[in-house]
């Protein structure tokens, strides 16, 4: 089949999300104004650059993760896993601002030593971040969509000692859990290697 994206498509659902897919799921912590902690997945998400390291997400109307992201210049990143599925999922709950989501998610916060964003203690691997860009997101006609992304650089690393096999963080035994379309969840749980040519 085809059709212009600006024109209606007979399938029953939107397809794109599982088309691009599986995403990886950012699992993003951060303070609100009044310092309280807020916990929110946004599968618009991604590992942007290396030297230095950059993760963004974007965010469909200005939640609160992208306005604590903005309004305190930082936030958190860990790892949504398999293990995690369940609370992973509760955080999306759209709770009022000021609503603790770690504790409406049964999470035990981890504590950021650069920022002050808070972690979810128990993920295998989280990412202090500083916020590089937040910015609204324009179309192709110049007019603003009332997306929001958001980026953020590096600036300290947590990974639990039980995922680091032979010096190499183990993606496999983390089973990291990623996004496809529909309510579809996939789960890394095997690796395998394949080297660059040259
Ligand atoms: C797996 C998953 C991925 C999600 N990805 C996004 C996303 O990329 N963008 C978005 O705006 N909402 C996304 N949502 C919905 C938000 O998590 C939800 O609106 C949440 O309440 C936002 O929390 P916050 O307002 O505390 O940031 C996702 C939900 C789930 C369960």
């Amino acid at each position: 089949m085809f059709y212009r994206a600006d024109e209606a498509h007979d399938l029953p659902f939107d397809p794109f999300k599982a088309i691009v897919a599986p995403r990886p799921i950012g699992w993003i912590g951060t303070l609100n104004a009044d310092g309280v902690p807020n916990l929110g997945p946004y599968s618009f998400f991604a590992a942007l650059s290396s030297r230095p390291h950059m993760i963004g997400f974007s965010s469909e109307g200005l939640k609160h993760s992208p306005r604590n992201a903005r309004d305190r210049g930082e936030f958190t990143f860990s790892l949504a896993t398999l293990a995690l599925a369940g609370a992973m999922n509760a955080s999306s709950a759209s709770l009022p601002d000021g609503a603790n989501e770690f504790a409406a998610a049964g999470l035990e916060m981890g504590r950021s030593r650069v920022i002050a964003a808070p972690f979810v203690r128990d993920s295998p691997a989280a990412l202090e971040c500083k916020t590089v860009h937040f910015m609204e997101l324009t179309d192709i006609n110049g007019r603003a969509t009332d997306r929001f992304f958001i980026v953020g650089q590096v600036v300290a690393v947590h990974i639990r000692d039980e995922f680091i096999v032979d010096g190499r963080f183990d993606t496999a035994r983390a089973q990291p859990l990623s996004r496809a379309g529909y309510q579809d969840y996939a789960t890394v749980a095997e690796v395998w290697e394949m080297r660059r040519p040259g």
